[in-house]
């Protein structure tokens, strides 16, 4: 599997992953998940296998010098490729992105529902910070994770 930075040429792949995951109402938009790839203080990472996107992973902050947060706008692995590592390996490259930022935490809202990104999260060193009512389309709840990057090794 080979790890890299998300290239312009890179959309229509990743977005056919957005598809594959996430059924309406609970897709992103294209035209947002273009501008969540495209913003400044943002990284994404790709995972690749034969030259095929198998998934991706969007960070972004806000903030300046000590006050920076990192937030995971989404992880996503297409079906036949999960259960290999690779959302956890994503996760290690948008910390380390998230990390050079200078972010000293990273967080998340999950679906309370959603078994598996909840097992990923937890199984990564994730806590449980809260939960939000209503934060999903038709008023699925969401948790809320954090985890500090302060004293993780610099990647
Ligand atoms: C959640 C998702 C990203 C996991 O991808 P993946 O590549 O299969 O995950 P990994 O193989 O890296 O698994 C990492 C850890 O999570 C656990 N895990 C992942 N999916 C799981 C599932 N469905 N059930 C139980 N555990 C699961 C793994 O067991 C592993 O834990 P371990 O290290 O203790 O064994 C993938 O199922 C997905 O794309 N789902 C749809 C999109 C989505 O819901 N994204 C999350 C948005 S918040």
């Amino acid at each position: 599997m080979l790890y890299r930075r998300y290239l312009p040429e890179d959309f229509n792949a990743l977005y056919a992953i957005e598809e594959a995951c996430f059924q309406q109402p609970f897709r992103f938009g294209r035209r947002y998940m273009r501008q969540l790839v495209e913003i400044p203080n943002a990284a994404t990472w790709i995972a690749e296998l034969d030259g095929r996107m198998v998934g991706f992973a969007i960070v972004d902050w806000t903030g300046e010098s000590e006050m920076v947060a990192a937030y995971i706008q989404t992880i996503e692995v297409m079906p036949s490729g999960r259960g290999r590592g690779v959302a956890g390996n994503l996760l290690a490259r948008i910390e380390g992105s998230a990390q050079a930022a200078r972010a000293r935490v990273i967080w998340l809202h999950v679906d309370a529902g959603n078994v598996g990104a909840i097992r990923l999260y937890e199984a990564s060193g994730y806590l449980r910070g809260g939960r939000e009512e209503n934060y999903y389309p038709r008023g699925g709840p969401a948790l809320v994770y954090y985890k500090s990057l302060e004293n993780m090794p610099a990647v």
